[in-house]
């Protein structure tokens, strides 16, 4: 299958947002390992506890249940110690105290960027596994968490249209993904949402107002206009402000989703990606590889350098934001 590079110890962290699926990732790291006689530990907390030793050994059982759980049972964090020399050094102190070869690193951009310049200056082994509900990462058509968030903002903008269209209301909703609008347009698109602002294409207020006015001459009874938070017109309450102040008669409501998108028992496709990018993050340690992220491109594992899989542009289809324009009609 794979040429066998010898490794006994391997560690597995969570890091950067939790997203659903963290959990059905660390049971395919762990079981991965036990199943081809590695020992497994977990790293509590991210890189913050990698500098503080909290380091675990894990056996089968440690991963029992939890594939259906969201969160991360071994808890995330943001370091900013580990963005420092001095923090790096002394988390590789704590590894190889803990004897161990490899890790495996599930996180964004954000975990690849601290595992790849601890890769330069320690030379220690870290296969990634894209752990993000943004899916912004280039290298995997879809991260660990995204679906199941995309579903979960999609619950909710269906409970909004029932109020919106009751009252004859134009909501604002905004939804997460960072500088990335990707939860935005799936959610707008399956949501039947009149307009969707992303921080990839740029739509203006009078765009905007446009829109809502058609639809108002058109009879709509509601309108719902997704937003995503790093949009470059500012954040939904910012943008339903500027339609306000510019328009008369609308009645216009805004709804921040915001940490909702990040909880929740994953769906089924997010719980296989992170089985599958659990097992060949391990399997991709055992055959060498290092500062890579598994992913799944095209319903195959595949392997990105962690540098592309940070630097590279992931752009969101024309054909995607053309279809919210000729079905919101
Ligand atoms: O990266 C995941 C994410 O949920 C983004 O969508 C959002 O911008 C950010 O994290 C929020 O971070 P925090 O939970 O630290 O406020």
């Amino acid at each position: 299958m794979y040429k066998f590079i010898f490794m006994k110890r391997v560690a597995v962290f969570t890091s950067g947002g939790d997203a659903p699926g963290m959990n059905a990732c660390i049971r395919a790291v762990v079981r991965t390992a036990i199943y081809n006689n590695i020992e497994v530990y977990g790293i509590m907390r991210g890189y913050e506890g990698m500098i503080k030793g909290r380091i675990h050994r894990m056996e089968s059982k440690s991963v029992s249940n939890i594939i259906q759980q969201g969160g991360t049972i071994l808890k995330s964090a943001r370091s900013a110690e580990f963005r420092t020399y001095e923090g790096r050094k002394q988390a590789y102190q704590q590894l190889k105290h803990f004897d161990i070869d490899g890790l495996v690193a599930v996180g964004g951009d954000g975990t690849f960027t601290g595992a790849k310049v601890f890769h330069e200056e320690f030379g220690m082994p870290t296969v990634g596994c894209p752990g993000t509900i943004d899916n912004d990462i280039y290298g995997t058509d879809y991260t660990i968490g995204y679906d199941t968030a995309v579903n979960t903002a999609l619950e909710a903008i269906d409970k909004i249209r029932d109020t919106a269209d009751s009252h004859n209301r134009v909501f604002f909703v905004e939804v997460m993904g960072r500088d990335s609008g990707y939860i935005a347009i799936q959610s707008g698109i399956g949501g039947g949402a009149e307009i969707v602002m992303v921080p990839e294409t740029e739509t203006t207020i009078a765009q905007v107002i446009e829109t809502l006015q058609k639809g108002r001459l058109n009879h709509k009874s509601s309108s719902i206009v997704i937003v995503a938070e790093g949009d470059e017109e500012g954040n939904a309450t910012d943008i339903a402000a500027k339609v306000m102040d510019a328009t008369e008669g609308l009645d216009i409501k805004v709804t921040t989703l915001g940490h909702i998108q990040r909880g929740g028992s994953p769906t089924a496709q997010d719980r296989i990606l992170a089985s599958r990018t659990g097992i060949g993050a391990v399997e991709g340690l055992l055959a060498g590889k290092s500062s890579v992220m598994a992913g799944v491109k095209n319903n195959k594992l595949v392997y990105t350098p962690f540098e592309d899989a940070i630097d590279k542009n992931k752009p969101i289809e024309d054909e995607l934001i053309k279809l919210v324009d000729v079905l919101s009609i």
